[in-house]
């Protein structure tokens, strides 16, 4: 099957630095055992990583974008040669600014040559931070740096993180937070065309019919008032541009219990530079238990999305699970040989509409 995507998108950078999809919940879905095989899209690796933690027989990753596999890959190399603390300072998650390139050094010379390549020609994203350096981080940034400091001040923003019960978050969100000029910035930065401009390709948006900054408004008062926002990563990063390492509040795969079990899982790891459709067309190994498969189907059209749908369920095993989001554009399977377990609308990445959780019974198949 040839993807669809592939044609569309500019595959030609660093788009995602990191993963902006809850990992508690793909792993919760996914219930991977020992043993299991895992296909997962891998972006900026983070989640595909994560499914180490519960010993697989095999996570392969994958991705049509070279540069994605890039970034991957060097943090496959890091995890296996340094050290937690040197890992973070590395990938820009500390200000030690001054010793990123130098232990960028330290292991280039056990990155295969692509990779080094990759990477000597973009010394300047290590430099900076790579954790910030994605198109959607970037975009991020944006708001953080330029639109926030308009609308409130560092202080009370921090004071967003103040760990207080769910009545205290509504009347905090009601008088201070959601006054009229966070209402009318938000909504022009959180807007599709200020995310085609700065954050995703135009062409991702084909199928979209949804308006995302009114999404963006309802999804953002759950993650303020309905979730405790001192316990969101994502919320962390994206507002105040830093985790909180000391309380943990970091994401899943940074927090040094399960930093420590990838690294040791490391080596069941396998990276597949290609689209989906077209890895699985030609796929014929042992059958599949889980698929972490991000958002890709929004970017297909509903036909190339049961298409897709079809060819997973011939590559995978009974009972196998599988996980997804939606943001803009509604895509469910509805075909036999999948039956929805779980479709949940409260997640910790505020801005998909919903998450989805599947499994394949090939005893309904027609
Ligand atoms: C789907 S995007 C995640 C997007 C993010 N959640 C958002 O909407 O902004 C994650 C990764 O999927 C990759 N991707 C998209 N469609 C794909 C496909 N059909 N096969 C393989 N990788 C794909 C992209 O290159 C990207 O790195």
């Amino acid at each position: 099957m040839k993807s669809e995507v592939q044609s569309k998108g500019n595959f030609s950078l660093i788009k995602y630095s990191q993963c902006w999809e809850d990992t508690n919940l793909v792993l919760n879905t996914l219930d991977i055992k020992p043993g299991d095989i895992c296909l997962s899209i891998a972006a900026a690796g983070d989640n595909s990583l994560s499914l180490l933690t519960r010993s697989p027989k095999k996570v392969i990753a994958i991705d049509l974008n070279p540069c994605q596999l890039a970034l991957l890959r060097l943090k496959v190399t890091a995890l296996k040669e340094l050290e937690y603390d040197q890992f973070v300072t590395l990938f820009g998650y500390d200000q030690k600014k001054e010793s990123r390139i130098g232990l960028y050094s330290k292991i280039e010379n056990k990155l295969d040559a692509q990779t080094r390549e990759f990477w000597s020609q973009n010394l300047s994203l290590i430099n900076k931070g790579i954790a910030d350096c994605g198109q959607l981080e970037h975009y991020f940034r944006l708001f953080r740096k330029r639109v926030l400091p308009l609308i409130h001040s560092r202080g009370l923003t921090r004071k967003l993180f103040t760990r207080r019960s769910k009545q205290k978050r509504a009347d905090f969100f009601a008088n201070r937070w959601n006054t009229t000029s966070w209402k009318l910035f938000s909504k022009m930065f959180f807007s599709r065309y200020t995310l085609k401009k700065f954050g995703r390709d135009q062409s991702f948006f084909d199928y979209a019919k949804t308006s995302l900054s009114n999404q963006i408004a309802s999804r953002l008062v759950d993650a303020l008032v309905n979730q405790n926002p001192a316990n969101n990563p994502y919320l962390h990063w994206i507002l105040l541009g830093r985790y909180d390492f000391e309380n943990n509040v970091v994401p899943f795969w940074l927090e040094p219990q399960n930093f420590k079990c990838i690294k040791a899982n490391i080596d069941r790891l396998e990276i597949e530079q290609n689209s989906l459709e077209s890895y699985l067309s030609n796929y014929n190994d042992q059958a599949i238990d889980c698929f972490n498969l991000s958002d890709i189907f929004e970017y297909m059209s509903e036909e190339n999305f049961s298409t897709c749908l079809e060819l997973i369920a011939s590559k995978a095993s009974d009972g196998a699970r599988l996980a997804y989001f939606n943001m803009l554009v509604d895509r469910m399977a509805r075909i036999n040989q999948f039956e929805e377990c779980s479709t949940k609308n409260s997640n910790q990445t505020f801005f998909y509409s919903r998450f989805i959780s599947e499994r394949i019974n090939k005893g309904n198949a027609a």
